[in-house]
């Protein structure tokens, strides 16, 4: 197999561009004043607050690190695949390099910074971000147990199945925890500082933005990575939108919107709630444009989660 350079598709573009601009090294930001900035500008309870936030990304690197592999599998094994198998994998070694570069700037961060390598999220009770643990599970426990689902699929070989397979991990990880999950925790982070740096009269933790503004970029490749990929299976059997991609859309969404919700930190002007509501709401929007509305049978162009709440209400469930 050979790289046909006459047809480079949008993972070959995406690697192109990751080669050019993922190049930082979480080792070269300065991270000095973040120290004093912990230390003296934060106050006992809006650290501890904060922490979940922290703890929330750094296990959610490391899970989305450690869970990429099975995916080159079953790229790899598909026969006549809707795409180029090679471009996809060329872009997803930049993927897996990125999210362990992702992990190395959090491990860092807490060691030289935080001054903790404690990331049990049990252990910050007065942190809100993961107090709905459905969330929680979705992020790390999931994502491993699609792993095992993807290494069957590839043991049996099933042209189909490991279609779906792959469908379904990647409206999970890109397409969720990548695109909903992630940025939901950019917007706290940027809420929660613009509160304090206001309060200090100067931008609090310099070396923390600069890394994240990095990681920001890079997950923007892999979510429109993740959303092509899912495009080109809903083409080639427009059948796994309704199949498997719909269903996990609703997982996610009783997930987010179930259970006793937390109302979010106490100290900050903002409501956990309501951000995670618009972010996720936006994302999906976004992704099912994407894909093409009209493969949807349950979601559509209009959708708009405070409607899909009130037909779940309303059906009983
Ligand atoms: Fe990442
Ligand atoms: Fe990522």
């Amino acid at each position: 197999m050979a790289v046909d350079f006459e047809t480079k598709e949008k993972s070959y573009e995406l690697f192109d561009k990751a080669k050019r601009r993922g190049t930082w090294d979480p080792l070269d930001i300065d991270i000095s004043e973040d120290k004093v900035h912990w230390e003296e500008g934060f106050s006992e309870s809006q650290q501890e607050e904060v922490m979940g936030t922290f703890v929330g990304f750094y296990e959610g690197e490391e899970s989305v690190t450690r869970t990429l592999v099975p995916y080159f599998t079953i790229v790899d094994q598909l026969e006549d695949a809707p795409f180029d198998t090679i471009q996809m994998e060329l872009f997803l070694t930049t993927h897996l390099y990125e999210e362990a570069k992702h992990t190395d700037f959090f491990a860092r961060y807490f060691e030289e910074v935080l001054g903790t390598q404690e990331t049990h999220v049990e252990d910050y009770e007065d942190s809100r971000y993961w107090q709905n643990p459905d969330l929680k599970e979705f992020l790390v426990d999931d994502l491993e147990d699609i792993g095992v689902k993807m290494r069957e699929a590839a043991r049996t070989g099933d042209q189909q199945e490991l279609r779906y397979v792959l469908g379904e991990g990647v409206m999970h990880y890109m397409g969720i925890v990548e695109a909903q999950l992630a940025k939901a925790g950019y917007e706290i982070f940027e809420n929660v500082f613009s509160d304090i740096s206001e309060d200090l009269g100067t931008e609090i933790l310099p070396g923390f933005q600069e890394g994240i503004g990095y990681i920001r970029q890079d997950e923007g490749r892999h979510i429109t990575n993740g959303r092509w990929l899912m495009k080109q299976l809903a083409e080639e059997d427009p059948a796994i939108v309704p199949e498997v991609y719909e269903p996990k859309i609703e997982e996610y969404l009783e997930r987010l919107t179930g259970g006793d919700q937390d109302p979010g930190y106490q100290s900050y002007d903002f409501d956990m709630q309501t951000l995670q509501l618009s972010v996720s709401n936006d994302n999906l929007r976004q992704t099912i444009e994407y894909i093409g509305p009209e493969k949807f049978e349950q979601f559509g162009a209009d959708f708009d989660i405070a409607a899909y709440h009130r037909g779940s209400a309303a059906a009983g469930d």
